[in-house]
């Protein structure tokens, strides 16, 4: 059946689930349930402002959906992750950022900002002086990887005002709100992780005590908000459930952090997942996917964005059916900015999953974001397909082989990178926008 809905448009009722307005605790309204999943674009100046491409991207992407979620930016300087990654760590920038919200709002969607740093993850070259910090001196499991230098606790204390200010720019930028990046095994998520932090001073130590950063922060930017902005503004923390490294972050310990949150009055939760379905690898005795286990555990204390290859609206439709009032869509906005608009006008049998290889202007994606596709499609058009053999992931050109697995749509190719790791080692200058040949060279070499 089809619903009117004004005009000549007619939404498919099956699916009007995904086009239910939501209401936040705090009263702020989304016009409807499906956001944009904050994702990388390698595209801001080297500076930290944000381009005309990079703003252009968004807009293009912010007249369907509810809420936009930016791609993280650095709260301090030596937390910068990527290259063409934008700033939020000093007021000159608050401009650009105010240039970013206006693109994403002026088509509808209410913009949050993600806030980040990258802790151990920063490619040194990025940072003043390669000066890579982390919660203690243990570096990313793999080889080369840099030894990350143990903050100091005012270090610490003072990497938690930065959240704080950076709350603050976004605040006088026009952001709906900011969403603190404790996920994906950022600076949050390593003080959080019994891998990373072996302090045994009030910020390391026992489960209670690795939650003191990842709290601390909450509060931090919590307080901001309620000093600079009316009630209105919102706060959202995003977190990845596990870690495959022993130790390291278990769904126990996620199950902890959750509670803890929920006590802070933030108005979400975002389960970071490449797979929405996926199912706990340790820590529970429950056979049920982890978005299930977190739902059933947060209730109704506060509002869970779920994420993950939810492809298709009838996708959305059964993550919805777990109790999640929220979905993201991440690339499958990359690939198809109107995925909402079609739904909404009946049109969905027309929503692209596959990206068009000739449609870099129509889609409005930046040359480096374009780029990182397309090596993607080198890569999987090399031998890679032939061999899944032996491998563990590798310092920074890890990036090369997440697009890798983000954009390529074979299953087989997706598992198989999933399930057994690749090993690949590359040179330093492949990381960057113009290495992509020799990107190439190494993977045909190394496989
Ligand atoms: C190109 C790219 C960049 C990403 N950058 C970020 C990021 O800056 N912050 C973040 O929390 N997650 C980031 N992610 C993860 C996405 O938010 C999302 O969780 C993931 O893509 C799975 O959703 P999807 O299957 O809908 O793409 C990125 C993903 C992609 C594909």
């Amino acid at each position: 059946m089809k619903i009117e809905l004004g005009g000549t448009e007619q939404v498919n009722s099956k699916y009007a689930p995904l086009l239910e307005s939501f209401a936040f605790k705090n009263g702020v309204q989304l016009k409807n349930r499906m956001v944009m999943a904050p994702m990388t674009n390698w595209s801001s100046n080297p500076d930290g402002t944000v381009t005309d491409d990079e703003v252009n991207y968004y807009a293009r992407r912010s007249s369907g959906v509810g809420l936009v979620i930016t791609a993280c930016t650095y709260v301090t300087a030596n937390g910068k992750g990527f290259h063409g990654e934008f700033g939020g760590d000093r007021d000159e920038l608050i401009p650009s950022l105010k240039r970013l919200a206006a693109g994403i709002k002026e088509q509808g969607a209410k913009a949050i900002l993600q806030i980040f740093h990258g802790g151990r993850q920063v490619p040194p070259e990025l940072i003043p002086n390669g000066d890579v910090v982390s919660a203690s001196s243990i570096p990313v499991e793999g080889v080369g990887k840099p030894v990350p230098r143990e903050l100091s606790e005012q270090e610490v204390e003072s990497i938690v005002r930065d959240f704080g200010e950076a709350t603050r720019r976004a605040i006088e930028a026009g952001y709906d709100g900011v969403e603190i990046h404790g996920a994906n095994g950022y600076l949050i998520q390593q003080f959080f992780s019994p891998h990373s932090n072996r302090r045994e001073d009030r910020w390391g130590g026992s489960l209670e005590k690795r939650l003191t950063f990842p709290l601390a922060v909450v509060d931090e930017v919590k307080r901001v908000a309620a000093e600079h902005a009316n009630g209105s503004f919102i706060v959202g923390y995003r977190f990845s459930p596990e870690e495959p490294e022993t130790p390291g972050i278990t769904m126990a310990d996620t199950l902890v952090l959750i509670d803890e949150l929920a006590k802070k009055e933030l108005e979400y939760l975002h389960v970071s997942l490449h797979d929405f379905w996926s199912t706990p690898k340790r820590g529970v005795d429950d056979s049920r996917s982890r978005i299930e286990i977190i739902q059933e555990r947060v209730g109704d204390q506060v509002p869970v964005i779920g994420v993950g290859s939810i492809y298709t609206p009838d996708d959305a439709l059964k993550a919805f059916q777990t109790g999640v009032p929220l979905i993201a869509l991440g690339r499958e906005l990359i690939i198809d900015p109107d995925w909402v608009q079609k739904v909404a006008e009946g049109r969905e049998t027309e929503i692209i999953t596959e990206i068009n290889k000739e449609n870099q202007q129509q889609l409005v994606i930046p040359d480096p974001l374009w780029q990182a596709i397309s090596y993607t499609w080198m890569v999987s058009g090399s031998s890679l397909k032939k061999k899944s053999s032996s491998l563990t992931w590798m310092n920074s050109f890890t990036v090369y082989i997440r697009h890798y697995k983000y954009f390529h749509q074979n299953e087989l190719i997706r598992g198989c990178l999933h399930n057994q790791p690749i090993d690949l080692q590359f040179r330093q200058q492949a990381h960057k926008p113009d290495g992509a040949a020799q990107l190439y060279e190494e993977l045909n070499h190394q496989i």
